[in-house]
């Protein structure tokens, strides 16, 4: 999967992504890259940790699904948009079609978490829900896109999404060019092809490693079988991550770019969340710390391709901080309870 050369064809290249820096400039907040002796020596590796939970709505989405937009035609806004999502696209949409002044119609699960619900209200888009175990997202989508003429805007499965999104990966390259292994939660794949995309063009040495639940092994199963292997029900907390298949678009780049793609477990994903909240003072939602947790759960230095291990600088991407009050602290709380044995951890 090393690549030798840009993978032009699908247009996720690194100069894409140069330019979408150039258009997200003064619009995304430049999130921090935050370090911690503690958290270093808690998972047993030298990290710097990219706090896209601090990216306007939360989430490292906006960068995607403004850029997206930001390439409509005025004609195009006018008529509105309309995405669905598991809440933080949907709330990066709604913001974005706001500042663009687009009407936004969002598709979400009717198990989306409160807090996103309430977001995404307060940022005046019309919600649409359907049900996650019976209904096809994307066919809402397109019913509500032929019927009120709007434009699509996937949550992953869009060039401008993807490479708006590989700009999470220039600024922590720009941050900490010293990094050896990055660290990518994997849902649909978009945040991983631009960020693989452009790490492979830039720094070739640089290793790019996506995380996926392990009840949501998608990408893993499409990565080794090199096409699309759909699972029949994804499961896990990070229901940011929980997708069934790769998006059309991303495989070919993951495919490409990406060194490996690791599996971790809803526990260690609450363990990464309590971690980062005692050693960062950062609130992650679960697929958010799900990065942290593959370095926590031993899924990075337990995987099978030849040469990786734990040795070298990681960046680790912390996606996303989604999750109200009480979710979180019923999530650390059980985690506490198990009293889960913390690997890695000396002494
Ligand atoms: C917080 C968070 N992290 C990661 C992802 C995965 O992003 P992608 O679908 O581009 O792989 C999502 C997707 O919704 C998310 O909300």
């Amino acid at each position: 999967m090393r690549a030798t050369a840009e993978h032009t064809a699908t247009g996720v290249t690194g100069s894409g992504v140069r330019q979408a820096a150039a258009r997200l400039a003064g619009v995304v907040v430049r999130t921090p890259l935050l370090t911690s002796a503690g958290l270093s020596s808690a998972v047993g590796a030298d990290l710097v940790v990219k706090a896209e939970c601090l990216q306007v709505t939360g989430a490292f989405k906006f960068r995607g699904a403004y850029h997206h937009l930001s390439r409509l035609s005025p004609e195009d806004l006018a008529r509105g948009v309309v995405g669905a999502s598991s809440g933080n696209h949907a709330q990066a949409l709604a913001l974005a079609a706001q500042l663009l002044g687009a009407p936004a119609t969002v598709v979400v699960p009717a198990d989306i978490p409160e807090v996103k619900l309430a977001a995404i209200d307060r940022l005046g888009a019309d919600v649409v829900t359907y049900e996650r175990d019976s209904q096809d997202r994307d066919q809402v989508v397109a019913a509500l896109s032929a019927e009120r003429g709007l434009c699509v805007v996937p949550s992953a499965n869009s060039v401008a999404v993807m490479v708006g999104a590989g700009t999470v990966a220039l600024e922590l390259l720009q941050d900490a060019p010293d990094v050896d292994t990055i660290l990518v939660p994997v849902g649909g794949g978009g945040l991983a092809a631009g960020c693989a995309a452009f790490v492979k063009a830039t720094h070739p040495r640089v290793r790019v490693i996506g995380v996926e639940p392990y009840g949501c092994n998608d990408t893993q199963l499409s990565l080794h079988a090199k096409h699309s292997t759909p699972i029949a029900a994804a499961s896990s907390i990070a229901d940011g991550l929980r997708h069934n298949a790769p998006a059309p678009l991303a495989l070919p780049v993951l495919l490409h770019y990406l060194d490996d793609v690791v599996t971790v477990h809803d526990d260690a994903i609450t363990e990464a969340m309590a971690l980062g909240f005692e050693h960062l003072k950062v609130v992650l939602e679960p697929s958010g710390a799900i990065a942290l947790a593959a370095l926590l759960s031993g899924a990075v230095a337990a995987s099978s391709t030849p040469g990786t291990h734990l040795d070298g600088r990681m960046g680790v991407v912390l996606s996303g901080g989604n999750v109200d009050w009480a979710t979180f602290g019923s999530l650390i709380t059980r985690r506490h309870e198990r009293g889960l044995p913390r690997l890695h951890r000396p002494g």
